[in-house]
């Protein structure tokens, strides 16, 4: 047989036919090692982008990828350990809400998590608001956490999916972000090497998230979910609005405060909402309970009992997280300057815009403007009105938490055009737009 040649299957897909599972697992390793460079990976990606992938050619992808590096075995550790993964948003903290809430129920959670990119926070920084918390663990202490303590939330390892970081890396400056079968490959090769077996995906559609359009946020889940399946792992996905922050708070140290005003019974409603949706999927798909409506129940008894409380404790300082500040959250960094920003009419809030906000929290330091750069875990903002909320003219909006006055200028301009009002109520958002599979 004559050998495959990298330029051959580029040309395949430029003119749009299948490539065969050989011939993608021949691309995968070849870039992963050296052998194919940047500059062909570069021209396949694009030639995926504009041709697209069938599922079967996005599964042999993401199977790939998966297998360019280690593969965490959790199957020894209980029957089911559940993942989450949210695409990304703004004000997105329910995995520290989730987390701790569905292992409480009893069911080990086990998860892997990625740092902010661009205006959308990332799990790991927000943990990191906490001084002492560990988040690079080796391959035995994620095991050995999530075998004790029935959690763990770590940093994506560099060991685990090593081609994705990879082809990410290259498709962040070729401008292939935006591909469907990309973005499905990307995110289940690392949730499949990462080893649970019962993955919730929270999808985000709206001005906040990657996925603009409801059609395009279905056709993702719908990918995703297929992925999955293929490799023998239950996968179910939510399809949840992101047209304005989730909860009020947005920056690091803010929203661990809200997560933990959450699991103490307090908390912004949506927000509670969203994590009992998630939660109770969550337990659905790994069989511990029948129904939603059961899953909802359990999850709302281990709130009000302290349950979800007591674990979010014994997860946080196992992985050596500062108790005295978990129990006095005032003492998490906080910002030196505290300002309110109010609004020039009276009104309806119409909209408030997900992304603009994202960007006046990267404006404040909360986020980074290139690889690399270093965040201030205290700054953010935190909404002291949402969409549907009346509002008097001079009233707070918003309240801005700076460390410096510069800063604070540029994020409360960019702040005043996030939001639009309007004379009458205006409808309400949708939260949930769908569940896949639908729920019996
Ligand atoms: N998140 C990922 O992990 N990969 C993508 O391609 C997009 C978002």
């Amino acid at each position: 047989m004559m050998s495959m040649r990298a330029v051959d299957i580029i040309a395949k897909k430029r003119d749009g036919a299948e490539l065969s599972t050989a011939e993608i697992e021949f691309f995968v390793q070849g870039y992963t090692s050296g052998n194919i460079p940047d500059y062909q990976a570069a021209a396949w990606c694009m030639a995926v982008l504009l041709r697209g992938m069938s599922a079967r050619e996005a599964t042999d992808l993401t199977l790939a990828m998966a297998h360019s590096g280690h593969m965490l075995d959790l199957s020894g550790v209980a029957e089911h350990i559940a993942d989450k993964h949210s695409t990304g948003g703004v004000g997105d903290k329910t995995t520290l809400v989730v987390a701790p809430l569905v292992a409480s129920s009893g069911l080990p959670v086990g998860k892997m998590s990625g740092r902010g990119l661009g205006f959308s926070g990332g799990t790991v920084d927000k943990l990191e608001s906490i001084p002492g918390y560990r988040v690079e663990l080796s391959h035995s202490q994620f095991v050995h956490q999530l075998r004790e303590h029935g959690i763990v939330v770590a940093a994506q390892s560099s060991d685990l999916a090593p081609a994705d970081g990879k082809f990410y890396a290259l498709r962040d400056v070729t401008a292939t972000v935006e591909s469907i079968p990309l973005i499905a490959s990307s995110i289940m090769s690392k949730k499949i090497a990462a080893g649970a077996n019962a993955i919730v995906l929270d999808v985000k559609v709206g001005s906040g998230a990657f996925m603009k359009t409801l059609e395009a946020a279905r056709e993702l889940a719908d990918l995703m979910i297929t992925i999955g399946q293929a490799a023998g792992r239950r996968v179910a996905a939510v399809i949840a609005d992101m047209n304005q922050p989730l909860g009020c708070a947005v920056g690091n140290s803010l929203e661990v405060q809200e997560a933990i005003s959450v699991l103490q019974g307090n908390g912004p409603s949506d927000l509670l909402e969203h994590c009992l949706t998630v939660g109770s999927l969550m337990l659905v798909l790994a069989g511990h309970t029948p129904t939603l409506e059961e899953g909802r129940a359990v999850l709302i008894h281990k709130l009000s009992s302290g349950a979800a409380w007591h674990k979010f404790v014994e997860w946080i300082t196992a992985q050596g997280g500062d108790l005295a500040v978990l129990e006095n959250p005032l003492r998490l960094p906080h910002a030196s300057l505290i300002e309110e920003l109010p609004s020039p009419r009276a009104g309806y809030i119409a909209a408030i815009d997900a992304q603009a906000v994202g960007e006046a929290s990267v404006l404040l330091g909360a986020g980074r403007e290139k690889k690399g750069d270093t965040i201030d875990h205290a700054v953010g903002i935190v909404l002291r009105k949402k969409v549907g909320d009346a509002v008097e003219r001079k009233e707070p909006l918003l309240v801005l938490h700076a460390n410096r006055s510069d800063r604070l200028a540029a994020a409360r301009r960019h702040l005043l055009n996030a939001f639009r009002w309007s004379d009458a109520p205006p409808p309400p958002l949708t939260h949930v737009y769908e569940i896949i599979p639908k729920p019996v």
